[in-house]
């Protein structure tokens, strides 16, 4: 298998005397393997490799399966059982259903952009363990993604501008879906586009792709018509919902915008329009700028804010969009640790995705699943599913 170079151990000190962007660049050039753009980006190095320095790090468990699956001439299987080992969660009921039909083993999702494809990150953690992983956008054709700098730190968070990088539908459908099989997990395609027809294409080229359990529309681009995005307005929303699910029989999930000036209304029109579950939410708009050279750090100028900075404004959607529709909802915004998604759940959310945390730590999905296990059995609860929108406010019974 293929692996990049041997990682340096070299402690880089932050010289705050310099601009960001000269720091950035320093970086850029010295280690790009440990930048985080890299991260998300690594394409024919594995993460374990990068991480671990060579092929001489002994392959887990997983990374075994995974290697044999692939050398084998033997045809994609469905999605392996779950692992035999016991973990901490074992014997805990933590199931779910994320969306209408979709029923998980439990809560805790990756979320799309920040797990790459799923494979990378299979050798560093046990990925079976896994309620569901999303996959990075897909669009019809290839995209190269934004020009750079695509991340900028900012208190509790990120701001990124990837830019939907990724080879396209037809390749990711070609590539991924037996090693996808070979995982164990079930995998959530997040789909783009820019009109209903490109999300309707995504859908069709992915169609039939081993471990593909469910689509999750990214509404969150612009609509080629008028420029709008899809997610912003409920009659574009419910018009590309509509399409998708006439093309597929698996689960549709809208991932809804905080952008949206009724993100409300957004959710009730793909409800009506056949949604089987809502993502609340995507990231937010945000900018940094550069002081030293007056210019925003990002080369598009504005990006996307996520980490813990945007948890309450995902909690507070979460919260309003459970109350407005009768689907699940899935919260994703912020979510580093048990108690995080615990808050989406009591807010109302039947799951949740790690995204951003997975970056510092890239176990902390299989924390989230730990801590959740812990918090059933400390709170003798039957299941997970007991407190779903614990904090919703009570639903008064009608008369007669
Ligand atoms: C680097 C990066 C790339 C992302 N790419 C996508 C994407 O391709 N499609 C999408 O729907 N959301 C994308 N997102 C949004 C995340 O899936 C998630 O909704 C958001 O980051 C909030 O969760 P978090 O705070 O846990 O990261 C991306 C986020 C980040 C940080």
């Amino acid at each position: 298998m293929p692996f990049r170079r041997e990682r340096k151990k070299v402690e880089r000190p932050i010289d705050v005397s310099r601009s960001i962007e000269e720091s950035l660049e320093e970086a850029a050039a010295g280690e790009e393997e440990e930048d985080l753009a890299d991260l998300v980006d690594l394409d024919d190095a594995t993460a374990t490799e990068v991480a671990a320095g060579g092929p001489e790090h002994p392959p887990s468990d997983l990374a075994v399966r995974l290697r044999d699956a692939l050398s084998s001439e033997a045809p994609a299987r469905a999605a392996v059982g779950p692992s035999r080992a016991t973990h901490p969660e074992s014997g805990v009921d933590l199931a779910v259903d994320a969306a209408r039909g979709l029923r998980l083993r439990n809560p805790v999702l990756t979320a799309s952009g920040t797990f790459g494809q799923g494979i990378e990150y299979a050798e560093l953690i046990d990925v079976s363990r896994l309620g569901a992983m999303v996959n990075k956008g897909t669009t019809p054709s290839a995209r190269p993604g934004n020009p750079q700098y695509r991340i900028a730190e900012t208190p509790s968070g990120i701001l990124n501008s990837i830019g939907l990088e990724n080879p396209g539908a037809t390749e990711v459908a070609r590539k991924y879906g037996k090693q996808w099989a070979a995982l164990g997990v079930p995998v959530i395609v997040n789909v783009a586009g820019y009109s209903v027809d490109d999300y309707v294409y995504v859908v069709s080229e992915m169609a039939g792709t081993p471990g593909v359990v469910a689509y999750e529309l990214n509404v969150s681009c612009p609509n080629v018509k008028g420029g709008m995005l899809f997610g912003c307005d409920p009659g574009l929303a419910a018009e590309v919902t509509r399409a998708v699910k006439a093309e597929t029989d698996l689960p549709v999930i809208v991932k809804l915008t905080p952008s949206a000036p009724d993100v409300v209304a957004v959710a009730r029109a793909c409800e009506e329009a056949g949604a089987d579950g809502l993502t609340a939410i995507n990231t937010v708009l945000g900018m940094r700028i550069d002081t030293a050279r007056r210019r925003p750090i990002l080369g598009t100028g504005s990006g996307g804010l996520s980490g813990p900075a945007i948890r309450p404004i995902a909690v507070h959607i979460t919260y309003q969009v459970a109350q407005a529709v009768g689907i699940p909802v899935i919260g994703a915004g912020g979510v580093t640790s048990a108690e995080d998604a615990l808050e989406f759940l009591m807010a109302g959310a039947s799951a949740v995705q790690v995204g951003t945390a997975t970056f510092a730590d890239p176990l902390a999905p299989l924390k989230v699943i730990e801590g959740l296990a812990a918090y059933v059995r400390e709170q003798r609860l039957g299941s997970i599913r007991d407190i779903i929108g614990a904090a919703l406010p009570a639903r008064v019974a009608p008369e007669g």
